[in-house]
Order: C-alpha cells, then structure tokens, then sequence
C-alpha cells in the first residue's frame, strides 16, 4: 500500500504505467475509519483490479468550526485498518486541494438546499467540490459512497450524471452496530450513557408510522431533533445528543 500525500506526484502514478488497462475503485473519506468505510473498501476490493482510497477532512464541508477542529484524526489506525484493501492512499493538504482558495465551487440549488443542507448551510457545496476534485485528480472508473449519508449520494450521483463524469457511482448499505446505531466516526465522542440511549434513533425511524411521530417520539427519547423528513421513499433524520449529531436513513 502506498501513501501519497502530494499531488503532482499522484498525478504522474495515475497517468503512469502501474494503472495501465486496470479498472480502478475509489473510496473517498475523511479518515476516523471504520467498518463502515471497510466495507465500501471491500465491495471497490472485489469490484475493480486497483483501490484508491483518499482521507481528507475537508475543511469547506464544515460549516461550525468547532465541529472541524473536533473531528477525529487517526491517520496511523486508518492505515493499519486499509493495509490489504487499499493500494494507495491519497492524504493530501488543504493548500493542495484548493490553490484557488475555494474560490470555484459546486453549487446544486434544490435538494442541497434541503434537510441536511438546512441546518448545515453551504455543507453541500463543500461536498460537492472535494468530490468533483477528488473524482478528477483519482480518475476511478467506480466510486463508492454510503447510504448513511443518503443527501450526499443522491446529490453527488446527480452531479456525476449532469457534468457527464465517467464514473459509475455505487451506492453501499449503511453498516450497523449490533444494537442498530449506524457506525459514525461521530459516536466514538458520545459517553457509554448516550450510546446506549442512541440506539433507540434508528429503531424510532424504522418505527414511526409518519415523520412527524418519528420526530415527536425522538424528543420524548431525550434527543434533539434537528430534522425528521419523508422524502421519496426514504426517511432521513439528524439528531443530537450531548452536543455529538447523528444522522441516518432508513427506506420506508
Ligand atoms: P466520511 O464521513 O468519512 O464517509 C466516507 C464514506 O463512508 C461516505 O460515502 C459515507 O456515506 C460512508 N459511510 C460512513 N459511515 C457509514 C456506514 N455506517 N455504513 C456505510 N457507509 C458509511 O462522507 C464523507 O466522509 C465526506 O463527505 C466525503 C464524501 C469524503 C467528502 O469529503
């Protein structure tokens, strides 16, 4: 496995002899890896002849600053967690990624604007341009997303078929603790307390007969609810507890 952090370097190996003829997976993250993250690694694995796999905590997708300075950074265990079903790793800077000072963005003005994008405003568009970026420096011919974050693929599978990018986007199941909770980089920061109350966010989804039950039941929980939407067959919900926000998607 190779870990490369610049990106001109990146550049000359992906247009260089190792990936000629090879079809290439591309699993895009933020680190704070998990089994969550493993097995869209796993599917690209079985999927393609070359795993890429980029961490990168984008800072333009984080609308509250602290939330970003609280993100978790665990480059050493991520590496570890990779080794065997990636074959590089993209680790680039900040600097690297926007020379332009984000000056250029990806704005989407409908479904961006709605729920998640909401309560996190200009989160989309910060999604949306380090995955346009990402998808034009690592050139995969497949990339893989969860269905956690069900906003997030829709609006990057969109994106990919409006700008006419070729790559096929693969939508991956959410993966679950045993008790239902979706595993989240998010809820190593909650106290033995507030993960076991957690769990009852997923089985209320799945539970409630409309939105706004679920949201009400929510509240009766103990959470605060930010969000609770049917939307298009699906249910999707952000919530917080001790200050940590959790979101998930369930299909009605
Ligand atoms: P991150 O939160 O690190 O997630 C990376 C990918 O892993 C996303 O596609 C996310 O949906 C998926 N994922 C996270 N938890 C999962 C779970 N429990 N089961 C299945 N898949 C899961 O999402 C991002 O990073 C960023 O927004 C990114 C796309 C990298 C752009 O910066």
């Amino acid at each position: 496995m190779d870990v490369i952090h610049d990106l001109s370097l990146w550049r000359n190996r992906r247009a260089g002899p190792e990936f000629a003829g090879r079809t290439v997976g591309f699993v895009p993250t933020m680190g704070a890896l998990h089994r969550g993250h493993v097995a869209l690694l796993e599917r690209a694995r079985r999927e393609n002849d070359a795993v890429v796999l980029s961490i990168f905590v984008n800072p333009t997708q984080f609308n509250d600053q602290q939330d970003l300075a609280n993100y978790p950074r665990t480059l050493a265990g991520d590496l570890a967690l990779a080794e065997g079903l990636a074959d590089w790793v993209l680790v680039p800077t900040a600097n690297d990624m926007y020379p332009d000072a984000y000056r250029y963005r990806v704005t989407e003005t409908a479904l961006s604007l709605e729920y998640e994008g909401a309560h996190r405003p200009g989160h989309f568009d910060g999604v949306l341009t380090v995955v346009l970026k990402l998808l034009n420096l690592v050139a995969p011919h497949r990339a893989y997303f969860g269905e956690k974050d069900w906003q997030q693929l829709q609006l990057v599978r969109a994106m990919a078929a409006d700008f006419f990018l070729p790559v096929e986007i693969v939508a991956c199941p959410t993966v679950r603790d045993d008790d239902g909770l979706a595993l989240s980089s998010r809820n190593r920061r909650l106290s033995p307390k507030a993960r076991a109350q957690a769990a009852a966010f997923p089985r209320i989804l799945r539970e409630a007969s409309d939105a706004q039950t679920a949201a009400r039941r929510l509240a009766e929980a103990g959470f605060s609810v930010d969000y609770v939407a049917d939307h298009e067959g699906s249910r999707l919900a952000a919530i917080r507890i001790e200050g940590v926000r959790l979101i998930d998607h369930v299909r009605l």
